[in-house]
């Protein structure tokens, strides 16, 4: 290991643990980051690990959504978002009650079907239009999102959650994909909303034909972010985390991955004699990758970025992820 880069360590467990700190990291941050983590996952395990930790401070290595979900669980520590411009423009996509007056877009982009609520309805809208119709909301939203909604859901648990709920119909934000994944799993019929992440939604069928002609004996794991044509080709659907345990446990030695490659460095770690092949080497999250060491290091130093909820959104945005956690 380079001599900056064993100091840099160093430095930073120093301080973690002068300032009892754990360092929380999701599955797709850069390497380095993800080896000094104390917890690598995915967003249902960060959620259980943030309220469980027992430490004053929690530094978290991901994106804003997620620092905030801890900050919503573990009030009483303080939460620090390594990167404070780490966002998730999927999070971004639904308001509670401003319309967006720009649609995102991106080449390649195709509108869904018409089940799906274009952006310039809010979430409130949709609530005043179907009335005692339960809102599940993906843990990639905001705190106000959550706390407008009724349960939160994560890729890992969505269709428990939703089986979980006694209504046949159930409104679903932000991720179209994510929705109709549900609609398909769960039999149930769900208002959806047009999000989509663009390093998942980018996938298309054809890029699925290539990668298997390329590696006809591989299997492939894709993440339920990814259009539905896509998962239809995939031998397995999961989270970050239940892509990790699809690999160590199948008995196949070598995989696609369709998901954000930052996956992989767990992946090649945990399964020395396995080959994986990313689905398209563009399956980049940027905002994922804006955390560094360096980060950690000032986070830990100056106490940047502090992540705290107001009280009236915290409180019902806690019901919500409660609720996703006593199912899940
Ligand atoms: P997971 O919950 O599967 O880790 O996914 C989070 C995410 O942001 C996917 O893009
Ligand atoms: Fe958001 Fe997609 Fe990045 Fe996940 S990969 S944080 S959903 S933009």
């Amino acid at each position: 290991m380079p001599l900056a880069l064993q100091t840099l360590r160093e430095e930073i467990l120093e301080l973690k643990h002068r300032r009892k700190a754990v360092i929380l990291a999701h599955n797709y941050q850069r390497d380095e980051v993800q080896d000094i983590a104390d917890f690598v996952g995915d967003s249902l395990e960060l959620s259980r690990n943030a309220a469980a930790m027992d430490c004053e401070v929690i530094v978290f290595c991901g994106v804003d959504f997620m620092a905030e979900s801890a900050s919503i669980l573990s009030p009483h520590k303080t939460v620090l978002l390594s990167e404070i411009n780490a966002t998730c423009p999927m999070a971004e996509m639904i308001q509670v009650d401003a319309p967006r007056s720009v649609r995102p877009s991106y080449p390649g982009y195709e509108i869904q079907p018409s089940f799906v609520f274009p952006h310039n309805f809010t979430l409130r809208d949709i609530k005043a239009r179907y009335p005692g119709v339960p809102v599940v909301a993906y843990v990639n939203t905001t705190a106000e999102v959550k706390a407008e909604s009724d349960i939160c859901c994560t890729s890992a648990n969505v269709v428990k959650i939703i089986e979980s709920l006694p209504n046949e119909r159930v409104i679903c934000v932000p991720d179209r994909n994510l929705s109709m994944w549900a609609a398909r799993n769960t039999g149930k019929q769900i208002i959806a909303w047009d999000g989509f992440c663009h390093v998942h939604d980018r996938v298309t069928k054809a890029d699925v034909y290539k990668a298997r002609e390329a590696h006809p004996s591989a299997l492939l794991m894709a993440h339920p972010e990814c259009r539905p044509e896509v998962l239809e080709l995939a031998d397995h659907v999961t989270s970050t985390s239940g892509m990790l345990r699809f690999a160590q446990s199948s008995d196949a030695a070598e995989f696609i991955v369709g998901t954000e490659l930052g996956i992989m460095h767990r992946m090649r770690k945990e399964n020395p004699d396995k080959i994986f092949h990313p689905l398209r080497t563009d399956m980049i999250c940027p905002n994922m990758k804006k955390t560094t060491l360096n980060s950690v290091l000032r986070a830990l130093k100056e106490n940047t970025y502090i992540v705290k909820v107001p009280e009236e959104v915290r409180v019902p945005a806690k019901r919500a992820l409660d609720r996703m956690l006593e199912v899940s």
